[in-house]
């Protein structure tokens, strides 16, 4: 039993890519993914990599994780690394998070144990590595499920299926009670005898109600 994660679409990855070639432009570049995803239950690893033009000095780099549970709310830092690793906050991860990058390998990555639902939200990874002035930013949203979801292949195939379905036995029906009306008008029709017809037509005034009169002489 592991952690699960789900493939990345496209879309992401190529954002990273550009922001990427944007970011060793200025110099510091965070890797990221956009979004990871985590069944409850298990460990969430959170990568972050850093590239930089200089060399790192563990006397000057320093890394903060910081995590934003909404939209709105602040960030909170919940691990620090300057010249040694320490974690904060604690208390709202109940000592479920841990370092397990190495920094001297431009590894920062994180891992969320026995991840909850309350874990949902935005989590930063920030470095400096200096001489290097840009401090490096790499955001990454963290999803939480409940259960695997299904495969989307077959729930889109169902989903078509079943509306396709669905259409088909609409117009069939739809089908069905226009037969049904125009037999049953026809059955009217011919059940009628001739008296029927030249009533209609003596009426004259050729409105609908033809019918409806031509069914009174029927009642005995
Ligand atoms: C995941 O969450 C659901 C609903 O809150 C819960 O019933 C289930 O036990 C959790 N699973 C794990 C592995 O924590
Ligand atoms: C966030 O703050 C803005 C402005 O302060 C407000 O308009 C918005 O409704 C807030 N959003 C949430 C989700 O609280
Ligand atoms: C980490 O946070 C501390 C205190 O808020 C700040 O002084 C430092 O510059 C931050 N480092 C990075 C890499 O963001």
């Amino acid at each position: 039993m592991g952690r699960r994660e789900y493939p990345a679409a496209a879309g992401p990855s190529l954002v990273i890519l550009a922001l990427s070639l944007l970011v060793v432009v200025s110099g510091m570049e965070v890797t990221v993914p956009a979004t990871v995803y985590a069944l409850n239950g298990t460990d969430a690893r959170l990568p972050c990599k850093f590239n930089s033009c200089y060399k790192m000095d563990n006397k000057l780099f320093s890394v903060n994780w910081t995590y934003k549970s909404c939209e709105n709310c602040s960030e909170e830092m919940f691990i620090q690394y300057n010249k040694k690793l320490s974690y904060h906050n604690l208390e709202r991860f109940q000592n479920r998070v841990e370092f397990t990058g190495n920094p001297t390998k431009n590894d920062l990555t994180v891992m969320i144990h026995d991840v909850q639902l309350q874990d949902i939200g935005d989590y930063y990874c920030y470095v400096l590595n200096p001489p290097d002035r840009d401090r490096g930013t790499g955001k990454i949203h963290l999803e939480v499920r409940t259960e695997v979801p299904p495969e989307r292949d077959s729930t889109v195939a169902v989903l078509v299926g079943a509306s396709v379905g669905g259409f088909l036995a609409i117009v069939i029906l739809i089908l069905v009670i226009v037969k049904c009306v125009r037999r049953k008008k026809q059955q009217n029709l011919n059940s009628e005898d001739q008296k029927t017809e030249e009533e209609v037509k003596t009426d004259g005034e050729g409105n609908t109600g033809g019918e409806l009169k031509a069914a009174i002489p029927e009642v005995p």
